[in-house]
């Protein structure tokens, strides 16, 4: 049978380069695609089944010149993640418009132009799409003017799709991530960041890059196969939490019946 091929954005590190190991792992074939050339060209090396794309997905040119080796060296797509994303936590005063293009370029624009260059493949297999967004843009917070409506915007595009593509047997789903700790997270979260989220998640702690994949990965396979134009937080229950957490959580015995 043939293997099913997967694209992967931001595929070099985090949440990108687990979705590709988990994907090769359920027998698929991934495109990786990453602006970071040393890095992609580090991640899958060591990785059967996946190869390196060098692209920016907020540059159209690019974009449209990398679809095409992926369609050569694959055959089509059955899948589509855009994973690819810049977080940057500022002040509305401080957010400057090339700061704001900055953001929006690669989390929002990158998205559009993706999942338009790769419509025709998807169509042509029936494929899913899966945009990754995050809690950001389902709930607002401080310093995330960009960051946080981009994410939003791409819930928004993600049902656009899913309203549009379905004719066509493509399926559109959006997944939120809540906190992980890659790069990207890192070097925006300070421990004041970091201690509020512990607070205010019931489970009470950072996700994993693998907890992510496995939402992802599911959304692609023929298990979701009714599944489209959703939008899942994978957050430890973060989004669905009102005020109160903490106070609960000053005593620690076990709760029984
Ligand atoms: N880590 C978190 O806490 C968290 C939470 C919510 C949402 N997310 C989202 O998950 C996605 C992955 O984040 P991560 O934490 O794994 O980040 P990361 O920084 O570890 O990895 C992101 C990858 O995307 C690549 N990239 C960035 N811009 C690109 C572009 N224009 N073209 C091609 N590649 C590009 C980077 O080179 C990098 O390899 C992002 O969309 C992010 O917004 C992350």
């Amino acid at each position: 049978m043939q293997k099913k091929t997967a694209i992967v954005t931001g595929a070099a590190r985090g949440i990108g380069l687990a979705t590709t190991r988990l994907f090769l792992n359920e027998g698929w074939q991934v495109a990786m695609i990453d602006r970071d050339a040393p890095a992609l060209e580090d991640a899958a090396s060591g990785l059967d089944g996946a190869l390196p794309f060098l692209c920016d997905v907020s540059q159209p040119d690019q974009v449209d010149a990398t679809l095409p080796r992926i369609i050569d060296a694959f055959g089509g797509v059955d899948a589509l993640v855009n994973n690819a994303g810049i977080a940057d936590f500022g002040p509305i005063a401080e957010t400057d418009f090339a700061r704001w293009r900055r953001v929006m370029e690669t989390n929002l624009d990158g998205v559009f132009l993706m999942s338009q260059a790769a419509l025709g493949p998807l169509c042509a297999r029936r494929g899913a799409i899966v945009n990754i967004a995050s809690i950001s843009g389902l709930r607002a917070s401080t310093l995330r003017v960009a960051y946080g409506t981009s994410k939003a915007a791409v819930i928004q595009l993600t049902k656009q799709q899913a309203a549009e593509l379905g004719e066509f047997g493509v399926r559109a789903n959006c997944v939120c991530p809540g906190p992980v700790r890659t790069k990207l997270a890192m070097a925006v979260h300070s421990q004041e960041i970091i201690d509020a989220y512990h607070d205010a998640i019931p489970l009470n702690r950072y996700g994993s890059e693998t907890e992510i994949a496995e939402v992802i990965v599911f959304l692609c396979s023929g298990r979701a196969s009714y599944v489209s134009g959703q939008v899942i937080a994978v957050d430890g229950g973060f989004e669905s939490t009102g005020v109160g957490l903490p106070a609960l959580r000053t005593d620690d015995t076990i709760p029984t019946g």
